[in-house]
């Protein structure tokens, strides 16, 4: 999951092949940019060959270039988006890369290839690839997989006495007996750049699909005398592709059993693998709990001895040490240590929480600062506010920040004590040690140390049940408590 310092074996490049349609995902959004942990696939691919080290990284595009260019660019401002023309295969796309990335001295080295649609591919395996081939002096080397399945996928053909790596055969070009072979090819390989360059300019199109073939070069560079080697990972996750919506779930939950595994490892209790989602971008302490039914995306961050969940999302929320996290929907929020929220509260951006602090059932919260030690127990909202340390708010207190067309800012002290149901009508201040009463609707300033009553006189109609109620059940209990206060 971390990069690993790859050394002397860095490549001189990487090119990631990600021109092909996917129609197969039925959708409007390019197939390469369908997320798996929070990160797009082709993010995915990008961070595995970033891990390399490599000199440069060349992306080939074509199918919706541009929002696909875009979304590289934004990732990893120094990749390099190669466009493909109309020749089909993915011989044609490395030889764009190639041209593109020749420009100015030809490469020379290592050069690898590798898919924007396979994510769960690790530099620890690409790094493999990269030592064995520059170890053994290859001219090329094939990551292969042994599957049970091998359907669609080209094949690997080895001498029969040997077992020396042949070349490799397309599924749709293949006879009965090829078709037989359970070693498939990956699609990522290390080449040696000028046995790739070489080989690429007697690749043609005169195949079943009438595509270049890249795969035809294993074959071609063999014919030239060079060392044609696998490297065959028994770890087929991480050489599958999505194709479809059906794939991307599966790879997605295999990709998030193995986060959970990391985390766990890394020293987190996580109660119930099977319904904890965690992001690839989320970071967790030693000794964090995360309790069953809990979404962990994004920036999220917690700190130790902090326990989230159960059934909690949370995005980009940043947790204090300590901090404890029932039952949330929250993003954008900042939790200080030893706090607590929930549960049933709604934290929307802005939502900053002091040390010790507290916002409890039911309450929403947004681009509110609460001091340390204050709380917010029960049945609110507040938004556009300050609060100050120490302070008490209610239940079912409101900041009325919205006037229908502008917001405005309530500002509340330290030390203050607020009545049940009291309203802020926003703009508005609360100074420090400052009480409202039950029912206060705070129009005006309050200012330090005052008491602020809303006050409408109470009234009580004696006798109003028996007269406007008569026979019914509350006139019943009224009748009961007057004979008992008879007796
Ligand atoms: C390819 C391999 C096959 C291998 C399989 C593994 C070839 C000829 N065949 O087959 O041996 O078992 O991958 O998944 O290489 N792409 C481009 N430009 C193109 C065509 C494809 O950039 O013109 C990209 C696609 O976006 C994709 C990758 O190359 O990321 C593979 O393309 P795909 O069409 O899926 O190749 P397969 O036919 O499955
Ligand atoms: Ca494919």
């Amino acid at each position: 999951m971390s990069p690993q310092d790859t050394n002397s074996f860095n490549p001189s490049a990487v090119i990631v092949l990600a021109a092909g349609a996917g129609t197969r995902m039925k959708s409007r959004t390019p197939k390469i940019l369908h997320p798996i942990g929070g990160v797009s696939m082709v993010g995915h691919a990008l961070a595995a060959a970033r891990g390399l080290n490599p000199d440069r990284l060349a992306v080939v595009v074509r199918f919706e270039r541009d929002a696909v260019a875009k979304h590289i660019q934004a990732l990893d401002p120094q990749a390099l988006i190669v466009d493909q023309d109309e020749i089909p295969g993915t011989g044609r796309a490395v030889q764009a890369a190639m041209e593109v990335l020749d420009a100015n001295a030809e490469v020379t080295g290592t050069v690898v290839v590798t898919y924007g649609d396979v994510p769960l591919l690790t530099t620890g395996l690409l790094t493999e690839l990269v030592e064995t081939h520059v170890q053994d002096g290859n001219a090329v080397t094939v990551l292969t997989a042994v599957l049970d399945d091998a359907t669609g996928y080209g094949r690997i053909l080895r001498h029969s006495s040997d077992g020396t790596v042949l070349g490799i055969r397309e599924h749709k070009d293949a006879t009965d007996a090829e078709r037989e072979i359970g070693e498939i090819n990956s699609g990522i390989y290390a080449f040696d750049a000028a046995v790739l360059r070489t080989a690429l300019k007697n690749v043609t199109t005169s195949n079943n699909q009438g595509e270049m073939y890249l795969t035809d070069v294993l074959g071609l560079a063999r014919n030239d005398g060079g060392r044609v080697a696998a490297v065959v990972t028994t770890d087929r996750w991480q050489v599958e592709g999505a194709n479809d919506r059906v794939q991307l779930a599966t790879l997605g939950a295999e990709h998030n059993r193995r986060i959970v595994e990391f985390w766990m490892r890394a020293g987190v209790s996580i109660i119930d693998p099977a319904t904890t989602w965690i992001d690839s971008t989320v970071t967790l302490d030693e000794d964090v709990t995360i309790l069953p039914g809990t979404q962990l995306h994004g920036k999220t961050t917690v700190a130790r001895d902090a326990v989230v969940g159960p059934d909690s999302t949370l995005t980009d929320v940043q947790i204090a040490a300590g901090a404890e996290v029932t039952r949330t929907h929250g993003s954008g929020a900042i939790i200080g240590e030893g706090a607590h929220v929930g549960p049933f509260t709604y934290l929307r951006p802005g939502t900053v929480l002091g040390a010790d602090g507290k916002i409890g059932a039911f309450y929403e919260t947004k681009n509110v600062t609460i001091g340390r030690g204050s709380k917010l127990s029960h049945l609110g909202y507040a938004g556009d506010a300050e609060i100050g340390e120490d302070t008490n708010i209610g239940c079912g207190n409101i900041t009325a920040n919205f006037d229908g067309v502008n917001k405005h800012r309530t500002i509340i002290g330290s030390g203050v004590r607020t009545g049940s149901n009291t309203v802020f009508v926003a703009p508005v201040t609360v100074g420090d040690g400052a009480f409202t009463g039950a029912g206060a609707i705070v129009r005006k300033d309050v200012p330090a140390g005052a008491l602020s009553l809303t006050v409408a006189p109470q009234r009580n109609a004696q006798g109003w049940t028996a007269a406007n109620r008569p026979g019914s059940i509350p006139a019943q209990a009224a009748e009961k408590a007057a004979e008992n206060a008879g007796n």
